[in-house]
């Protein structure tokens, strides 16, 4: 499958690298496509791995990641042309972190209610499907935890683009926990904000979440 990742930081060239060794074909993308960081990247994953434009990956992709900065995602995705996302599933990692007033990490609210939804808005035409955004880059694939596999929160309106979705996170090592329509983005945006605070807090970035049931 070719996947196009709308992004070039830790998180694009994590799922990126994960995606090619899954046996994918992958293209990150940037506004400056001659950093050395995605150079190295391009190195190491080899040739399924490729550089472009973020209109480049939008259009690469049967399906499209989208792993920028949560605050410019709609800037991004204007840049990269919301047609070639047309009917699409698209996975939305963004959260809409920014510095408040006290320097403290915050999320910033929007207009759409979440970075998931916006990402919606933007692309009327791609089934948005939220996920990943509640974990650390470093863990994003084969998360290796005591008590195995872990939970990935997931939403989305589109139950095929959902089931694509659950399909590759079980690829990367995740059980797959469906939260609902795209406004659920509303509750996984922050518990991204909950995972940075407990990592600031313990000093520990290492951490998934797991939901754990009592019999009925
Ligand atoms: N880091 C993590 O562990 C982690 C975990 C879960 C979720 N997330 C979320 O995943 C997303 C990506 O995180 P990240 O740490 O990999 O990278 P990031 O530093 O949050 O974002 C980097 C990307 O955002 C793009 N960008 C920044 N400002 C822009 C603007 N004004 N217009 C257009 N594009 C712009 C950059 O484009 P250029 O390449 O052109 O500079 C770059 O590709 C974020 O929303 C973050 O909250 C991060």
């Amino acid at each position: 499958m070719k996947v196009g990742i709308i992004g070039s930081g830790s998180v694009a060239r994590a799922l990126g690298a994960g995606l090619v060794e899954l046996g994918h074909q992958v293209k990150i993308s940037s506004r400056n496509t001659s950093a050395p960081a995605l150079e190295k990247w391009q190195q190491e994953v080899g040739s399924q791995g490729s550089v472009g434009a973020f209109s480049d990956a939008a259009q690469f992709g049967e399906i499209v990641i989208v792993a920028t900065k949560g605050t410019a995602a709609e800037k991004a995705l204007e840049l990269a042309g919301p047609a070639a996302f047309s009917g699409k599933t698209v996975i939305d990692v963004t959260n809409p972190l920014t510095m408040n007033s006290d320097k403290q990490l915050v999320l910033k609210e929007l207009p759409d209610g979440s970075c998931g939804e916006t990402v919606q808005r933007v692309l009327a035409d791609a089934k948005v499907v939220k996920a990943f955004n509640t974990v650390n880059s470093a863990h994003m694939f084969r998360p290796q935890f005591p008590g195995g596999v872990p939970d990935m929160f997931f939403c989305g309106n589109d139950a095929d683009a959902k089931a694509t979705v659950a399909e590759l996170l079980k690829a990367f090592g995740w059980n797959p926990v469906d939260i609902g329509k795209i406004d659920a983005a509303r509750l996984l945006e922050p518990v991204s904000m909950l995972g940075i605070r407990l990592a600031m807090n313990s000093g520990n970035w290492n951490y998934v979440f797991r939901v754990v049931y009592q019999d009925k």
